[in-house]
């Protein structure tokens, strides 16, 4: 086994070939290592309420796929085809810079696009382990330590399937988006156990779900389609969960201590809403520079309304666990993110949805 410890994430794109897999002397592992107070708790009762926890958690072990068996990996998309699907009202296809590139270019570029998007979907996950991990040790109740044991396993099938698909099908992980992973370093190393629930399972996981199923929409590659179909599946359970839990014990704090996490929540959506943007492979294609690709997603239309409709989970569940205190709505309302807070949330879930038995290959809904 060989170890790298580095004081940072890549910053520069990882190409795969066909030559997989490694042999264990060829891997070599390179590490970042962040530091936590984890203050943990024992749980001595073993109370089990009957509880939508315990339904969910129920569910979590009916539902559980296997990423290697039940994705069919045999699907490879052709390599003369786009994966998103062309639309000509896509702000960069107006531009010259994107008509003079060749048919093979484009096709390269849409590969790269998604590989940006699906990497930090990668990143976020691994960041979904982590904290689904600590917060086994960390939640006090019983109920919620066995959730978070078996959502730490769906977050390991999702690191490994978006992995899997990035490394075999598109042959590149890009690195992380910085505003991400700084995100993910707040909600990682804070010592407060609530702080990382609501980071992870309300804010990074509904800013997810949202883009997992935008994506979903967009991709003709079937075996894409049926892999984020999955993993969409596993992530309604986990907010649904964050969501049940947190509006109980979030009744149970100050209200000085209330506000500290309305603000903690506000500013991880505005560095969402303001810096998880991702320009490198449009620096890369288009020759803009960073500033130049920013500039243009943040002035076109369809950007602005992708943007904010990546919130329209967070901020109704967000508004249901208590968060939208009287002190942080005004900054949400000068964001244009507060025509969201009545736009249905997700404690009450469609249990008879959530039970369905996973759909094959062939049947995944558009
Ligand atoms: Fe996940
Ligand atoms: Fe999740």
């Amino acid at each position: 086994m060989k170890i790298k410890k580095q004081s940072g994430p890549p910053e520069d794109l990882i190409y795969f070939d066909d030559d997989l897999p490694l042999s264990q002397s060829q891997v070599e592992d390179v590490v970042e290592i962040f530091k936590t107070p984890l203050t943990g708790s024992y749980n001595w009762d073993y109370t089990v309420a009957d509880n939508r926890i315990k339904k969910l958690y129920e569910l979590g072990k009916e539902l559980n796929w296997n990423g290697s068996i039940d994705l069919n990996w045999d699907y490879t998309h052709p390599a003369d085809e786009r994966i998103l699907e062309t639309d000509d009202e896509l702000p960069h296809e107006t531009l010259e810079a994107y008509e003079n590139l060749s048919d093979e270019e484009k096709i390269l570029f849409d590969r790269h696009d998604v590989a940006e998007l699906m990497s930090q979907f990668l990143h976020g996950e691994q960041g979904a382990l982590l904290v689904a991990s600590q917060l086994a040790s960390c939640a006090p109740t019983y109920n919620a330590k066995l959730y978070a044991a078996s959502q730490t396993f769906d977050e390991a099938r999702h690191v490994e399937v978006f992995n899997r698909y990035l490394q075999e099908k598109i042959g590149i992980h890009y690195p992380i988006n910085p505003a991400l992973k700084s995100l993910l370093d707040k909600i990682l190393t804070d010592e407060r156990w609530d702080l990382k629930f609501i980071g992870m399972q309300i804010i990074i996981e509904g800013l997810a779900l949202a883009a997992f199923s935008m994506l979903k929409s967009t991709s003709k590659d079937p075996l894409l389609k049926q892999l984020l179909h999955y993993v969409i599946r596993d992530e309604a359970r986990h907010v649904t969960f964050g969501i049940n839990y947190l509006e109980d014990f979030i009744k149970t704090l100050s209200p000085e201590e209330i506000n500290e996490r309305a603000e903690f929540a506000y500013e991880a959506c505005v560095i969402s809403r303001e810096r998880l943007i991702n320009t490198k492979s449009q620096q890369r294609f288009l020759g803009m520079s960073e500033e130049e690709a920013r500039e243009f997603q943040l002035n076109t239309g369809s950007f602005e309304m992708f943007r904010n409709f990546l919130f329209s989970r967070v901020i109704p569940n967000l508004s249901r666990i208590g968060l939208l205190t009287d002190e942080v709505r005004p900054k949400f309302e000068a964001l244009g993110l507060l025509e969201y807070e009545n736009a249905p949330d997700d404690f009450e879930c469609d249990w008879a949805e959530m039970r369905k038995p996973l759909e094959a290959f062939e049947k995944i809904p558009v």
